[in-house]
């Protein structure tokens, strides 16, 4: 177990600089914060810190600018947002680390906050720079993590930094967000409420291996759609036209359809059409009826009520992923169907937990994410975690039992 933020006692942050690594990679428009989610999630780590008299340092990257400075990537209109979220002063600092950021971190007074630049723009970021995570941790005397989104990346803000806060006898815990969001999935994977019902999308199986055969000893169902059923349909020797497939990855589909036997649910109807294109005409058809010259684009309409009934069944639900291409409007009916299947989950009192960007837009867009009991923000994250994997930033707190060196 790991310390998280209510370990610690407010009274013991006042007048300390505590740098929260958030994930406040968002996406934006015309250089303004289009969906501000992320940034919301994380409001409240920052408000407990700032009310408690901390000085809040935050780092984060946005987007991936390869360690360059990149002007587009830039923090500051995020940070101005986070402005207009937190009942706090916030400025923005344009440096990611040496001595303007030293002095920005001295010019704080207790309950400020300050947002540092893209910590991506520094080459020492991905790479873990031990050097980076050392000035960092010269005016760190506590870390906070509450970038579930990036806890799966071994990065200076996210590995090197907690760990070298500790080495000098900090404390590195998670934040609220993150904390709640591991007892979320950590509780739907360790204990969940059966039925247990896991719905995986997106398009390629072969990133999602390891987390089917995770999931499989422990679910009682497994929906899988998007064009990663495509592999599967091939596996069974059926026609998939023009359809995106992995051929090298068949004998993974049948070693599954295996092991699985009856809790593997595949698509049992299809939306298809000439193209993946906005104006092309799509018709649904069964999955045996797909012609050579056409492209799976979505799961059909028999597909989606298949997939309500066994989640109307579930007393747990863990979705990852689209079940087609889901940023057409043509072929975002399966998403948005199951979307609402999994809402009306939630309704009947299923715990409900929705991962990955674009199944988390769809339940966004589809009105339905109030309903849902969690919305991850983390996309790589909660894969990993869904595969077992260890999230080097979690891995780098401190434990709640003994504080071990890093
Ligand atoms: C995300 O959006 O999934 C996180 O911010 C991580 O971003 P990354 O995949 O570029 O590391």
């Amino acid at each position: 177990m790991k310390k998280t933020l209510g370990d610690l006692p407010a009274d013991a942050l006042a007048g300390t600089v505590v740098a929260v690594r958030a994930d406040l990679n968002v996406p934006l428009s015309d250089g303004e914060v289009a969906d501000a989610t992320r940034i919301e999630r994380t409001v409240p780590t920052l408000r407990h810190l700032t009310e408690a008299g901390a000085k809040v340092v935050v780092l984060s990257h946005l987007g991936r600018p390869g360690g360059r400075v990149r002007p587009k990537l830039t923090l500051e209109p995020v940070a101005r947002r986070v402005g207009r979220m937190v009942d706090a002063e916030v400025r923005f600092c344009a440096h990611t680390r040496g001595p303007r950021v030293h002095e920005a971190v001295s010019d704080l007074q207790p309950g400020m906050v300050a947002v540092l630049e893209n910590t991506r723009f520094d080459p020492g970021e991905t790479a873990n720079d031990p050097s980076l995570a050392r000035d960092w941790a010269a005016w760190a005397d506590h870390f906070v993590l509450d970038a579930f989104g990036t806890s799966h990346r071994a990065h200076a803000s996210t590995a090197g930094l907690p760990r070298a806060v500790r080495r000098n006898g900090g404390e590195a815990v998670a934040g609220f967000l993150v904390a709640r969001e591991l007892a979320a999935l950590g509780d739907a994977l360790t204990e969940p409420r059966r039925p247990f019902v896991a719905v995986i999308g997106g398009a390629k199986i072969s990133g999602k291996i390891d987390v089917i055969d995770a999931l499989l000893p422990r679910v009682d169902a497994l929906l899988v759609g998007g064009a990663m059923a495509n592999t599967f349909f091939l596996a069974m020797g059926m026609e998939t036209g023009t359809s995106l497939v992995e051929p090298d990855r068949t004998a993974a589909a049948r070693r599954l359809m295996v092991a699985a036997g009856a809790r593997l649910v595949l698509p049992v109807d299809c939306a298809v059409a000439a193209s993946i294109d906005p104006r092309a005409e799509v018709r649904f058809v069964d999955r045996g009826d797909i012609a050579a010259d056409e492209v799976i684009g979505d799961i059909g309409p028999v597909t989606v009520e298949m997939f309500r009934s066994h989640l109307r069944e579930a007393a747990t639900v863990v979705w990852n992923g689209p079940m087609g291409v889901c940023e057409l409007a043509s072929l975002a009916e399966g998403t948005r169907g199951v979307a609402h299947a999994a809402a009306e989950a939630a309704d009947g009192g299923a715990t409900v937990i929705v991962g990955g960007g674009d199944s988390a837009a769809a339940v966004r867009a589809t009105g339905v994410a109030a309903r849902i009991s969690d919305v991850s923000t983390g996309g790589g994250a909660s894969l990993a975690l869904l595969a077992g994997r260890e999230l080097p930033g979690v891995d780098a707190l401190s434990d709640l039992e003994a504080r071990e060196q890093g």
